[in-house]
């Protein structure tokens, strides 16, 4: 697939080279450290970089790994996302963990996703990849003692679902369908939890997620 990375920092930068190594055309786009921008874009001849526009346009998937406060900016140019699908892992953390997250004090009444879902309309949002660490992302594979951690991922979309859940094999995980976009609400909410458990319970960065289906 072709896939867009709109912020290439620890999560983008991470997933994007994961996925070029499974053999997808990558394009990051947006880091303020330009030698990073270039590493990433030089690092498999699958990758390349581009700015925020050119790495959409240029995208089947558009990979959003910003912080929350960026997202205004990143999306105001709505119409190029149209058709595309939309993976977020935007939390609504702040970066001292406070901030815009349901389970938190919130001015939010719906998810992060869903705000991105309403503002890009006829695109395809997914929430997906908010339950574990940049960290564990750029070890050389997740699985662990034969354990595969997990990914929950939500949507409205069958087939973009379905696309997502290859790209979260890919990546090493056992993706769980948690059902439609407005499970982003709950799982926004386990996200700010799993922060919190691994950064305050001081379990952070080495730790995942493993979820038993009987
Ligand atoms: N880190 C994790 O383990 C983790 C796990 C799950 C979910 N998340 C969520 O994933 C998101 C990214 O986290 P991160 O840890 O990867 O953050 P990060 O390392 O700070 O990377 C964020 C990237 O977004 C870029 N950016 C900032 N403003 C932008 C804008 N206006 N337009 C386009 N790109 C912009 C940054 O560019 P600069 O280089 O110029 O700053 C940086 O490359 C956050 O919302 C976080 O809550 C993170």
């Amino acid at each position: 697939m072709k896939i867009g990375i709109v912020g290439s920092g620890n999560m983008g930068a991470a997933l994007g080279t994961i996925w070029a190594g499974k053999g997808h055309q990558v394009m990051f786009s947006y880091a303020k450290d330009a030698n990073k921008l270039n590493r990433l874009a030089n690092s498999n001849s699958q990758t390349t970089q581009g700015t925020v526009e050119e790495a959409v346009a240029f995208a089947e998937v558009v990979m959003l790994a910003i912080p929350y406060p960026s997202m205004e900016e990143v999306l105001a140019h709505k119409t190029i996302y149209q058709n595309k699908v939309v993976i977020t892992c935007v939390s609504g953390l702040q970066p001292d963990f406070s901030g815009d997250t349901i389970g938190l004090s919130t001015k939010l009444s719906i998810s992060v996703a869903e705000h991105i879902s309403h503002v890009l309309q006829n695109s395809k949002v997914v929430e997906a990849f908010n339950i574990t660490f940049a960290e564990i992302l750029q070890i050389p594979s997740r699985e662990l003692d034969g354990n595969k951690p997990s990914i929950f991922y939500c949507g409205d979309d069958v087939s973009a679902k379905e696309i997502v859940a290859d790209l979260i094999e890919d990546c090493d995980y056992v993706p769980i369908n948690a059902g439609g976009l407005r499970t982003a609400r709950s799982l926004e909410t386990l996200a700010t939890s799993w922060v919190q458990f691994a950064v305050v319970a001081g379990l952070f960065p080495r730790i995942a997620m493993h979820s038993l289906q009987y």
